[in-house]
């Protein structure tokens, strides 16, 4: 098996190696015409046409298109010098790759960051004619890193008029400087109505701090927030902050992707709910407990879309589906890493406090090619119930209603198990005893020998429910499986490394008060 691998991969990389060289000489830089057909190549999440990936950047909505900048390396496909690579889609689930946005300059290399629409032109970046769209990242300068100063990473600011396609660097860069703090990056800005001034997030090693500004350019800070709350296993990366609605009543969230100290290890995502008042932000979630985004190990430095138009109202996030623990061994050669599914946040409310929901986005639906609808009734004893169609791609969405007596004093378990034809083998499950959900991707579920932090059985905590039901939604690519429970409540996103994808589906309970109510499994297409 490992052998086979080995030549596959040689295979790959001599395949890449003469269409890298068509590709430079015809100049093209891939484009949505492109049919991805690599090994592990994913089929409808975005991942770069070549090259590696990390962050998202700049998501900003503008005149039908919604942009997806990107940490990219062009040069090779493990991290390096950061450019923003540049995607646009006009349905959130069919991208089409554009040139690279942002190259690193005199000031440095481009890390993460955000874009926003400056309508009213408070920048005077504009020309009178188009809105400037305003790009604010972090300069990394390496060379004051190699000299052990500790003001190497500083803010900047670009603007296009042609929606995205061209960018100047504001000339007066940096617009924020270092004030001496060695991790101090990722803004993420954003105009708040109610100040009627621009805010900006921002990293800074162990907690992140709050800028004002009225232009853009010249930035005030307010006030920091997270010293001791929250989780502290790592530096605080890639935050967030925005306002949604729950029951009528409108909180403020604040995402912050830490890394490590993710709950089940390397990278994740944490977030906040409470008050901002345009100066200080104020966590009311009384839990000491850290609220988790997502409890896979691979949703990373996630944020959310600005000027979403608000007739539409949603607050659509997208993460980097990887981990840095194994982000740059992952076994692909032509590109490395993928973004998430893109996700709508929803805000509710129980008795523990306020908690994020994130479901995949309503057009994820568009996919769908076909659908088996699986009969109701106990589960143990079934055989496979996918896939809907055999000659597709083995590419799902699964939805899942399971029941099961929650009275029962002994240990219940169930969920469904993905299987290949070579027998690598993935398990998404409840179990009541541990009250914890899970996915089990452990050695037998594919390549996993790149990494040892990347096999496993990763888990969340989920209280037994006293209806007794729990619904599992999850969408299975050629190498991840996203599973969003009840409604998004708690969510694992884990990346897998299957030969060529699951063939089979099979629902398993250890008890045979399990039931399923209702299952329905739709073959997606491949949307490259
Ligand atoms: C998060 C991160 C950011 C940084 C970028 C560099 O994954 O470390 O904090 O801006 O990646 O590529």
């Amino acid at each position: 098996m490992k052998i086979q691998r080995y030549l596959i991969s040689f295979l790959i990389t001599l395949t890449f190696l003469f269409s890298s060289c068509t590709r430079q000489k015809s100049g093209e830089s891939g484009t949505s015409e492109t049919r991805y057909t690599e090994q592990h190549r994913p089929q409808f999440h975005f991942s770069p046409d070549s090259m590696w990936m990390n962050d998202p950047n700049g998501m900003v909505y503008y005149q039908g298109e919604y942009h997806l900048f990107y940490q990219h390396n062009p040069n090779s496909n493990v991290w390096g010098p950061m450019h923003w690579g540049h995607a646009i889609s006009t349905d959130l689930v069919h991208w089409e790759h554009l040139p690279i946005a942002l190259y690193p300059d005199s000031l440095g290399t481009i890390f993460s960051g955000s874009a926003v629409m400056d309508w009213n032109n408070s920048s005077g970046l504009g020309n009178g004619d188009e809105p400037p769209m305003v790009a604010i990242f972090t300069h990394h300068n390496h060379e004051l890193e190699n000299q052990e100063s500790l003001q190497f990473q500083y803010q900047s600011i670009a603007y296009s008029l042609d929606k995205g396609r061209n960018w100047t660097k504001y000339p007066g860069n940096p617009v924020l400087d270092n004030p001496g703090i060695r991790d101090f990056r990722d803004p993420k800005v954003i105009w708040m109505e109610e100040a009627d001034k621009w805010i900006m997030v921002l990293a800074a090693h162990d907690r992140v701090l709050f800028y004002s500004s009225p232009d853009l350019i010249s930035w005030t800070m307010e006030s920091e927030f997270g010293e001791n709350i929250g989780a502290h296993g790592g530096v605080w990366e890639c935050p967030d902050l925005f306002p949604l609605e729950a029951e009528e009543e409108q909180k403020w969230v604040l995402l912050v992707s830490i890394n490590p100290g993710g709950p089940n290890g390397g990278s994740a995502t944490q977030y906040f709910v409470g008050e901002f008042d345009g100066k200080n932000f104020h966590n009311e979630n009384p839990g000491e407990e850290p609220l988790w985004l997502d409890y896979g190990k691979d949703n990373y430095a996630g944020v959310t879309w600005s000027d979403i138009p608000k007739q539409d109202g949603r607050r659509i996030f997208m993460g980097w589906m990887s981990n840095w623990q194994y982000a740059n061994q992952v076994p692909t050669v032509r590109w490395r890493n993928a973004m998430t599914l893109p996700r709508e946040l929803k805000l509710g409310k129980d008795d523990f406090g306020y908690m994020l929901r994130s479901v995949p986005v309503v057009e994820t639906e568009k996919l769908r090619v076909g659908q088996i609808k699986l009969e109701s009734g106990p589960v143990q004893g079934r055989n496979n119930v996918g896939p809907a169609n055999k000659e597709a791609d083995p590419l799902y969405e699964i939805d899942l209603l399971f029941e099961f007596d929650p009275e029962v004093a002994e240990e219940i378990e169930f969920g469904f198990v993905l299987e290949s034809t070579q027998h690598e083998k993935v398990v998404a499950g409840y179990n009541t005893r541990s009250q914890e959900l899970f996915i089990g991707r452990k050695q037998n579920s594919g390549n996993t020998d790149f990494s040892e932090h990347f096999p496993g059985v990763h888990s969340a905590p989920n209280q037994i429910s006293e209806l007794g039901e729990i619904r599992f939604h999850a969408f299975v690519d050629l190498s991840s499986i996203e599973l969003f429970v009840d409604e998004g409540a708690v969510v694992l996103t884990e990346l897998v490394f299957p030969e060529s994808g699951f063939e089979s589906i099979r629902l398993y309970g250890v008890h045979e008060s399990v039931k399923l109510k209702e299952g329905v499994i739709y073959s997606l297409e491949s949307t490259w």
